[in-house]
């Protein structure tokens, strides 16, 4: 299974991918995190990126499609992965479409989370993550069973800086400016699978792989 998750900041895709990667046995791909490894690595790439993230603006595509080329060809991908954020631009999707025709591989799906605009404010400004392996809580709706701690490896959570208020923004507006137009380019080609992203994590997932099973999308 190879499938895109399409949604705005916030939308729950880091979320799904997680319980979706257990369910289909593949990997996460997720461009936010691997660019947040970068930063705190202090890699050549987590320089550049830094300054983009920070304002909430998207990393220029020849770096985000150079990383992207360097992870799909990794060995735990044979058996599937999810794209998490990525792409977000029609330069990043051409780039992907162009990489997985060399590599004579197809995509399922581009699943396609919606969730009105008031809700994501309320997602994102309640966000916590874990400050070492990325899982995402949220302090009322997915709490961490001891607050301020992650669960699976009891590490401090903390509020991401480009989660405050003024960033959120303009990431939104990024979002509908450049990444939004992906789900007419995915309609094109007949593989978008929309799925109503409020209401309980798991009923959400269970729609989603409903829809994924039913073959939706293709
Ligand atoms: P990235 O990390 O990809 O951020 P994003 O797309 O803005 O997505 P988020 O991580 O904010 O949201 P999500 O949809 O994963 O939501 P989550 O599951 O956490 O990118 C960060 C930055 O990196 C970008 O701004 C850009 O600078 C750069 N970047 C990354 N990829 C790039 C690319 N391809 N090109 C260029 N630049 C790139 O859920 C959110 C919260 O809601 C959590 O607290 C969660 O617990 C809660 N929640 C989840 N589901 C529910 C539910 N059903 N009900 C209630 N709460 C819920």
């Amino acid at each position: 299974m190879r499938f895109i998750l399409l949604g705005a900041p916030g939308a729950g895709k880091g979320t799904q991918a997680k319980q979706l990667i257990e369910k289909y046995n593949i990997v996460q791909i997720s461009t936010g995190d691997i660019l947040r490894e970068n930063v705190k690595a202090g890699t050549e790439l987590g320089k550049n990126a830094h300054s983009y993230m920070e304002k909430g603006l998207l990393v220029p595509d020849e770096l985000i499609i150079s990383m992207i080329e360097g992870r799909l060809v990794k060995s735990d991908c044979k058996n599937g992965f999810i794209l998490d954020g990525f792409p977000r631009t029609v330069a990043q999707a051409d780039a992907l479409g162009a990489l997985l025709k060399k590599m004579g591989l197809a995509l399922n799906a581009c699943v396609y989370v919606e969730v009105p605009e008031e809700d994501l404010i309320k997602r994102i400004s309640g966000r916590r993550v874990c400050n070492g392996c990325g899982e995402s809580y949220h302090i009322h709706f997915n709490k961490p069973k001891t607050e301020g701690i992650c669960d699976k490896c009891s590490v401090q959570l903390i509020h991401r800086k480009d989660d405050h208020e003024d960033t959120v923004r303009n990431r939104l507006k990024v979002y509908h400016n450049e990444t939004h137009p992906l789900l007419d380019y995915y309609l094109k080609q007949g593989i978008v699978l929309k799925i109503d992203g409020t209401g309980e994590i798991n009923d959400i997932f269970n729609r989603i792989v409903a829809g994924l099973e039913a073959g939706k999308g293709k």
